[in-house]
């Protein structure tokens, strides 16, 4: 048992935990001032105040005095898996290309597609850990990583596995996610149904067979893929039972927020142009609203307006879309300043999206993202600092000093 005492304040304190908090319950982050924290194998024991801290014989007892203890970030949407780098688009952005215009190039997608798939499994692997240990280091304890840079069927399955292989060997809980229908590959260029055929009709049903993905993924955008596409393979994936989670409205509103939710989709990502009938359909659904803040400060695109859609009542969920072209950084505690900073969020309904929306969005609710009895061991310890809100505020400083993933430190 590890026991951590005379924590300053421990955030995020659920008796019985929500599946998700919506609109102005995002306002609130219960807490628990002057505190301590047992915890026993991989799970979260008891908690309490330490005016009635009772006689607890622990092996291992941390002082955390002027410190903040709160649960481990849960990122829902990344693309960690991935092969080599693209700072050279990076400039190309910086000499004046747009995004767009450097995929139109053959660049963007493709360009980590061709990568990744002259990329053994065994050094795509390698390349992952870095990435996997550093976001854990951040405070990440469960995440989401998406396939989509193989773009044929041996290399999406190799992604795919070196994800999988990930969770093996971690203690960090992992959700795959299949996202084939990520751009179309240069080889069917002029023929994108040619591509979802081969999504559909045999990408899929291998993903499925090998138990490989929990979610499927697309990327509904102008130039990438349509809603009628969205609505074709979601239809398809729905008898394998992958549950959506689709990437939509980065750049253009064109009904694929409506599409996924008629889909029930666990999430629709991105969101940095909305309309109002976006937030009408996302309304009395089960579908979590992710923002990815990080991918707008490095693309100079729009902010998802997460205010909007907490003020209409939405909940909304944070993640880092970790991945080599729009958002090569995996940093959950950058995602949760910039989302106060930029997004106008409390730090109180950054933290709630960032941990208990963030774990709904990847069906985990039950185990991780709030401080209750039974949940996963998934803590960050703070370093010494005056309040929580002193977490979104000093955006640019490392204030973590431990992160415990089922009761594990890292
Ligand atoms: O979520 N927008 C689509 N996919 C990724 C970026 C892909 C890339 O540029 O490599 C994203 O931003
Ligand atoms: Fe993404």
């Amino acid at each position: 048992m590890i026991l951590l005492k005379n924590i300053k304040e421990l955030l995020q304190v659920r008796d019985t935990a929500p599946k998700k908090l919506s609109g102005a319950a995002m306002k609130a982050l219960p807490t628990i001032k002057n505190a301590w924290l047992l915890m026993e194998d991989d799970r979260i024991v008891d908690f309490g105040s330490m005016d009635n801290l009772k006689e607890i014989v622990a092996a291992e007892t941390i002082d955390c005095t002027g410190k903040t203890v709160l649960p481990a970030w849960c990122d829902s949407h990344t693309h960690l898996v991935y092969a080599g780098n693209r700072e050279q688009e990076f400039v190309d952005r910086i000499n004046g290309l747009s995004y767009q215009e450097i995929a139109e190039k053959g660049g963007g997608i493709v360009n980590s597609a061709k990568k990744l798939q002259n990329t053994s499994e065994a050094e795509l692997y390698a390349q992952s850990v870095v990435r996997l240990e550093e976001v854990m280091k951040l405070g990440t304890g469960a995440i989401e990583i998406k396939s989509g840079y193989g773009l044929t069927t041996e290399a999406e399955l190799k992604m795919l596995r070196v994800a999988k292989k990930l969770g093996d060997n971690y203690p960090i809980a992992i959700k795959t996610t299949f996202l084939g229908a990520h751009a179309v590959p240069t080889e069917f260029k002029g023929n994108k149904d040619g591509y979802m055929d081969l999504i559909c009709n045999e990408m899929l049903p291998k993903v499925a067979a090998e138990k490989l993905a929990d979610y499927v993924d697309i990327f509904c955008e102008e130039g990438y893929f349509s809603v009628a596409d969205t609505d074709r393979l979601l239809s398809e994936a729905k008898k394998y039972k992958l549950i959506p989670k689709i990437h939509v409205n980065q750049f253009n509103a064109i009904g694929g927020i409506a599409m996924g939710v008629q889909h029930n989709a666990l999430s629709v990502d991105h969101l940095e142009v909305l309309t109002a009938e976006d937030i009408k359909a996302l309304q009395g659904s089960h579908t979590m609203p992710v923002a990815l803040p990080s991918c707008s400060y490095f693309l100079s695109i729009p902010y998802t307006p997460g205010r909007d859609l907490i003020d209409s009542g939405l909940p909304l969920a944070l993640a880092t879309d970790y991945n080599p072209g729009s958002t090569p950084s995996g940093n959950m505690n950058f995602v949760v300043a910039t989302a106060c900073i930029k997004m106008k969020l409390t730090p109180e309904e950054a933290i709630n999206a960032a941990t208990i929306n963030g774990a709904y969005a990847m069906g985990l609710s039950d185990t991780h993202g709030s401080i209750t009895k039974g949940k996963k061991a998934n803590v960050i310890i703070t370093k010494k600092i005056p309040s929580y809100g002193y977490l979104p505020y000093a955006f640019g400083s490392n204030l973590i000093e431990a992160v415990f993933i089922n009761g594990q430190k890292v």
